[in-house]
């Protein structure tokens, strides 16, 4: 899985530096090849000519060579690189990652890398549970980058507790996991529709609902993650997302959902219908601004089109259709009702009911419904996990598919 893999290994000032050449040793074992940035404090434990000898490379620790006034390219390495692994990642380094602060090598090709980071943090487990560490580590998740969780045990320091960097084994095993992952979907087309729709009443009014996103976002990012290219068809928003596999087509009502998501539908393999879509909208949409009165005012709505039940009708075997069912009661069965009604492979069902689940929280319990009316319940957990749990899904039945 290593094999050819162009990495970054970038090595701070902590006691676990020595492991870095185990480390090194393992991944160019792997046939990866590796290129070593040491920081300055890094040097202390470790020396450039150890690290050069395991990596045949030469190590990099200074912005400029003094002597022949040549000076390494931090935006050529990061462009280069296919992963930047930071093991160890002292709580130094980590704050500097996380604020913005780009005062040595290492630091500025962090900055300029376009390929995923990796950090593998080192510290006493007093630094490692101080909120401002913990700050930063979740700063740089929220970066995209990846952290090696440290493991608990003896520390340097003489205490217990967790902190450790871990072992070099177990960071190679974690990146074969994570490059063989990382191309499951390769090749694969994916749309996903997001968000909430807003019907249009008069140039200041709309109808619309509570859905934030978060959750098709989330897919997205999961699904670009491990290789695929997107189409994200979102209605009105408040995230970023950041990623070049991942094409953001914004929407604001349900007919303009349909029109995009229907134009790219046939060249897709895989689609995932998350989006909160109005199922009416204002039967006149109005230019100038409804005035008060003091009668009642009564709005007649017509039906939107069902985008998924159309698009379900139009489908090719071959491709993976998934629906989420937002549910206040019978959830199961209405669910299943969907499932078929729409034609779709899966149904992600939400309940209304659970706490912490729905629309407009960092979190998800849900229940996915196969086609075979196979249930499997999920735990509450983060949308970024959940859907790491739904496209997990969509990769067995894929799999299941092709053995069929
Ligand atoms: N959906 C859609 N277009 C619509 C309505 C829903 O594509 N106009 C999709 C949603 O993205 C979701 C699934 O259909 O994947 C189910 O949505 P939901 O609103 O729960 O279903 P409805 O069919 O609208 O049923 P109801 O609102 O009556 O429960």
């Amino acid at each position: 899985m290593l094999q050819g893999k162009k990495i970054i290994l970038g090595i701070t000032g902590s006691i676990a530096a020595y492991k870095a050449a185990f480390l090194t040793r393992l991944l160019v074992r792997e046939g990866a090849e590796v290129k070593i940035i040491l920081t300055p404090y890094g040097k202390e434990f470790i020396t450039p000519v150890t690290l050069a000898t395991l990596s045949k490379n030469t190590v990099l620790t200074e912005f400029f060579k003094h002597d022949d006034g040549s000076w390494n390219s931090h935006v050529d390495l990061g462009i280069w690189a296919d992963a930047m692994l930071i093991a160890p990642a002292t709580a130094n380094t980590i704050g500097k990652m996380a604020n913005g602060i780009a005062d040595n090598l290492l630091l500025t090709t962090y900055f300029s890398a376009r390929c995923p980071v990796i950090v593998a943090p080192a510290m006493d487990l007093d630094m490692f549970r101080h909120p401002a560490t913990l700050r930063n580590l979740e700063l740089l998740r929220s970066y995209g980058n990846l952290i090696i969780e440290p493991a608990t045990g003896e520390l340097a320091s003489g205490l217990e507790g967790k902190g450790r960097m871990e072992e070099p084994e177990k960071i190679v095993e974690w990146l074969k996991d994570y490059f063989k992952k990382k191309s499951r979907f390769s090749g694969k087309r994916v749309l996903i529709t997001a968000g909430p729709t807003h019907e249009k009443l008069d140039p200041v009014r709309f109808i619309g609902n509570y859905s934030s996103g978060k959750m098709g976002y989330a897919i997205a990012a999961a699904f670009a993650s491990e290789g695929a290219s997107v189409e994200l068809v979102s209605g009105p928003v408040q995230i970023s997302l950041n990623n070049p596999a991942v094409n953001i087509q914004k929407v604001t009502s349900a007919d303009e959902m349909n029109e995009r998501a229907t134009a790219i539908f046939p060249d897709m393999d895989i689609v995932v219908f998350a989006a909160a879509v109005a199922d009416y909208k204002p039967e006149n949409q109005l230019n100038s601004k409804i005035k008060r009165t003091s009668n009642n005012l009564i709005l007649t709505l017509v039906p939107n089109e069902d985008i998924a039940g159309k698009l379900g009708r139009q489908r090719s075997e071959n491709q993976v259709l998934v629906g989420f069912a937002l549910e206040s009661e019978n959830g199961e069965i209405n669910a299943a009702k969907k499932l078929s009604d729409k034609n779709l492979d899966m149904i992600v069902l939400n309940k209304l009911n659970v706490a912490g689940a729905g629309f407009d929280v960092d979190t998800n319990k849900i229940m996915i419904i196969g086609k075979d009316n196979n249930q499997k319940e999920f735990e509450l957990k983060s949308k970024d996990d959940v859907a790491k749990d739904i496209i997990n899904e969509i990769f067995n039945l894929m799999i299941n598919r092709s053995y069929a």
